[in-house]
């Protein structure tokens, strides 16, 4: 069995790990076989009752509070800015895709999942009729085109901090959108968002056990990775979507809404935190130099800091119009 040097760099972590990465990956993916699709829940315009069944997901999408679409076409242009997330995380460190190495085939069989969010919620958006596409079409456009820059460069243990955030935030939103959507009466909306938010739970486990595998091996550069991404603070790629005419501060606006709705909130950022540091056990790592001691004290304290932040956030009650949505 290869042994790892007292201070192993990060390729020679990722192909350490990368070992059991290969084994483990089944258990955070489902078989594309059984794997739900978008056509399996939303209606397909060969289907006899096709007409009524737009008809109904027309009325039902009636029923949702303004805040409520703007919530979930943000979501959806999140999801479907997917080659930027992709191409992003094949340039890290220990990611090889031109020998399809262990962590490329992770990554193909993520995007691959993560693919169905964008189809589905995209679609849903098409049926319901309150959208404006191309305005959508376009914010998407603009994602994809300008890229988006998390702040972990190419550093695997910065990036699998960050996507272990990331799949929580994502599981938060869209869980909390099905909530709502089925309190309105529409079921079909709420399963679509349920599956999506447990896909992102699943991936959020997969990310968080590469993080604990690290940890194990590599703690000191894992707490100082782990401090920088906090103290710059975790990215969501909705803070880069545009307008067509490019109305400034366009995320602070979603953002009001998601706050109101109660679908994102500031708690939840401070939530999510806590989250990682009990489920990585931060507080016992043990075996750590100076600089990474402190790396522990200053994430141990943040999620304090940031909650008396957070409980004086109160959200605008001015609705800001999206030219996203037609009413
Ligand atoms: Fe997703
Ligand atoms: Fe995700």
């Amino acid at each position: 069995m290869s042994t790892l040097s007292l201070t192993p760099s990060r390729i020679e972590v990722m192909n350490f790990i990368g070992k059991d990465i290969e084994s483990d990956i089944t258990n955070y993916l489902n078989p594309i076989e059984e794997n739900w699709q978008a056509s399996e829940l939303l209606p397909l315009t060969s289907d006899a009752t096709f007409v009524e069944d737009l008809k109904s997901i027309q009325e039902m999408a009636q029923n949702h509070s303004y805040d409520l679409m703007a919530v979930l076409v943000a979501d959806t242009i999140t999801e479907e800015a997917l080659p930027t997330y992709e191409t992003w995380l094949a340039g890290l460190t220990g990611v090889d895709q031109y020998n399809n190495n262990v962590w490329m085939k992770w990554l193909r069989s993520w995007t691959a999942e993560e693919n169905r969010h964008g189809d589905a919620l995209n679609r849903y958006l098409y049926l319901c009729g309150r959208i404006d596409m191309r305005a959508f079409e376009a914010s998407t456009q603009y994602l994809i085109s300008e890229g988006f820059d998390n702040g972990a460069g190419s550093d695997p243990y910065r990036n699998f901090i960050y996507t272990s955030f990331q799949e929580m935030a994502t599981n938060i939103s869209h869980r909390r959108v099905a909530t709502f959507a089925k309190q309105d009466g529409n079921n079909l909306l709420s399963k679509l968002c349920g599956l999506v938010a447990a896909d992102e739970a699943r991936h959020a486990k997969a990310y968080k056990s590469f993080v604990k595998r690290i940890l194990e091996i590599d703690a000191n550069e894992l707490m100082l990775a782990f401090e920088d991404m906090m103290r710059k603070k975790i990215v969501m790629p909705a803070q880069c979507i545009k307008e067509l005419g490019g109305t400034t501060n366009l995320y602070s606006n979603f953002s009001m809404a998601a706050q109101r709705l109660g679908v994102y909130t500031s708690m939840d950022y401070v939530d999510l935190i806590k989250n990682l540091l009990s489920d990585w056990d931060i507080e016992n790592v043990r075996n750590l130099q100076e600089n990474g001691e402190k790396a522990r004290d200053f994430l141990m304290n943040l999620p304090i800091r940031l909650a008396r932040i957070a409980e004086r956030a109160k959200p605008s009650d001015e609705v800001f119009r999206f030219s996203w949505i037609r009413a």
